[in-house]
């Protein structure tokens, strides 16, 4: 590894993310000791800019090549990648609709003063409290996962004498290249109904007087890089559209999200570009329909962590360091380290309860020294949290500069997409603040919890 560790790549950390002229990070404009300052670690930064670039040109993507093919796009941002008020808003703004998976992301989004219609609701298991009230303020669409939940809408929407528009989400059997948690197109999961009881299914559906059939949906998991796998779920969708719409129409064909980012330097290069992609997706869609002979429906995506993920740095303080002796380690040596002789551990002041994605899905990331640069040769580190657990690993091998110490700030990069929104309270840790930064400016967008707002928790 030969990387100059002092340098900040922007295919991985915001576009914005420069060192100034002191050597610190920058984001938005904004130097990190002076966020660090002003709101306290650990932080989750987020670069408005960079949000609304990525979603805008995501929209612009795709809306331009199925216009191409003579057709449209829609593109729903996946609030589970990360939610809050002000962010709901940046999405819309850029153009996008938005999809929530429970009913507290369905509050969010209202309290964003969003216009329902621009809602979609998904879920393995909503309840029909979600569902009544996804009715009740007309949302956009509720997909439907599954055989049961057609009979559960049908029940709730005839209580209240409405009409639901609808989607029915199948597996397309594409298997997707990620990590097996996150891959979601297999039968053997508990996602969708499979591809050969989609007809029958759909068929339910158009008869039942309080739904609206508005099309299909697939989604075949998260963090894809091979867009192969997207391609060959379009075409089977495609074909699915082709002979549902023997029966009737199926306006709408929903592909999800799960769009691959680049995490670290040795995905960058292979993480999808989404004007290419947009481009052989169109093109996909574009063949099938013309061998079924049918019109090519409107086409809508939901990506969440391609949007979310690279805009987001989350900031913290080391804390405590030591070092081991790997000669003397119990434990058979990883290859990767052969030749080095010991390992710095690295404490920060967060852990698993702000990213649990490294413990979760062995997910790896990009840091680098915020509060200064340093040409102290490297050592082999692990950065690591401070709860109490072994697996509280943040970063589990990397070469960081040696003279790393109490006091310094390290930013992880990419951490935009399931990061904050996956934070726990393990250990009594308070979840932390989120701050947007633009134009050298930075302002408070969630709130970061207090010991005493989790100690108030307890009734006694
Ligand atoms: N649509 C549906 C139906 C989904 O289930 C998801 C993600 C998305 C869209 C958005 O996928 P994205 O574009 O963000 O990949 N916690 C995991 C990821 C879980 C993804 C859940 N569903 C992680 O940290 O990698």
């Amino acid at each position: 590894m030969s990387t100059d560790l002092n340098a900040i790549n922007q295919a991985i950390f915001p576009s914005t993310a420069a060192r100034n002229a002191e050597g610190e990070l920058e984001i938005g404009g904004v130097a990190a000791t002076a966020l660090a300052s002003d709101y306290g670690t650990p932080l989750f930064v987020f670069d408005e800019r960079e949000f609304r670039a990525r979603a805008k040109n995501t929209v612009t993507a795709l809306r331009s090549e199925f216009q191409r093919i003579g057709a449209d796009a829609k593109v729903y941002y996946s609030s589970k990648a990360f939610l809050c008020v002000e962010v709901a808003r940046w999405a819309i703004e850029e153009g996008l609709h938005i999809d929530v998976a429970s009913g507290g992301e369905l509050a969010v989004v209202l309290a964003a003063g969003i216009d329902p219609k621009l809602i979609a609701m998904q879920g393995n298991n909503k309840s029909r409290a979600e569902l009544r009230e996804a009715i009740e303020i007309g949302i956009g669409s509720i997909v439907i996962d599954s055989a049961h939940e057609i009979e559960r809408l049908s029940e709730e929407a005839a209580k209240l004498g409405k009409t639901v528009r609808v989607f029915l989400r199948v597996n397309s059997g594409v298997h997707a290249t990620t990590h097996s948690f996150l891959a979601t197109a297999h039968e053997d999961q508990k996602f969708g109904v499979p591809l050969t009881q989609a007809a029958e299914l759909i068929e339910r559906i158009r008869s039942d007087a309080n739904m609206d059939l508005r099309g299909v949906h697939c989604h075949i998991g998260s963090q894809i890089h091979a867009v192969d796998g997207f391609v060959e779920s379009a075409a089977r969708m495609t074909e699915l559209v082709a002979e549902l719409s023997k029966t009737g129409p199926v306006p709408e064909l929903n592909l999800g999200g799960g769009f691959g980012i680049a995490y670290n330097q040795a995905e960058v290069e292979s993480a999808p570009n989404i004007f290419e992609l947009a481009k052989q997706l169109a093109d996909t869609v574009a063949v099938a329909c013309e061998r079924a002979g049918i019109p090519v429906p409107l086409l809508s995506f939901e990506p969440g962590r391609s949007i979310a993920a690279p805009a987001g740095v989350t900031l913290y303080t080391v804390g405590n360091i030591k070092t081991v002796d790997l000669t003397v380690s119990d434990k058979a040596a990883d290859p990767a380290d052969l030749g080095y002789t010991e390992r710095r551990y690295i404490s920060i002041d967060g852990g698993m309860s702000d990213n649990l994605r490294p413990a979760f899905y062995n997910a790896t990331y990009t840091a680098r020294l915020a509060n200064r640069t340093s040409s102290a040769p490297p050592a082999l580190s692990r950065v690591v949290g401070k709860h109490c657990e072994t697996g509280d690993i943040v970063l589990h091998r990397a070469l960081l500069q040696s003279d790393i110490s109490e006091g310094d700030l390290i930013a992880f990069a990419a951490t935009g997409a399931y990061g904050w929104v996956l934070a726990s309270n393990y250990n009594y840790v308070p979840r932390p603040a989120v701050v947007a930064v633009r134009d050298g400016e930075s302002r408070l967008i969630v709130r970061g919890e207090t010991i005493k707002d989790l100690v108030a928790r307890s009734v006694y």
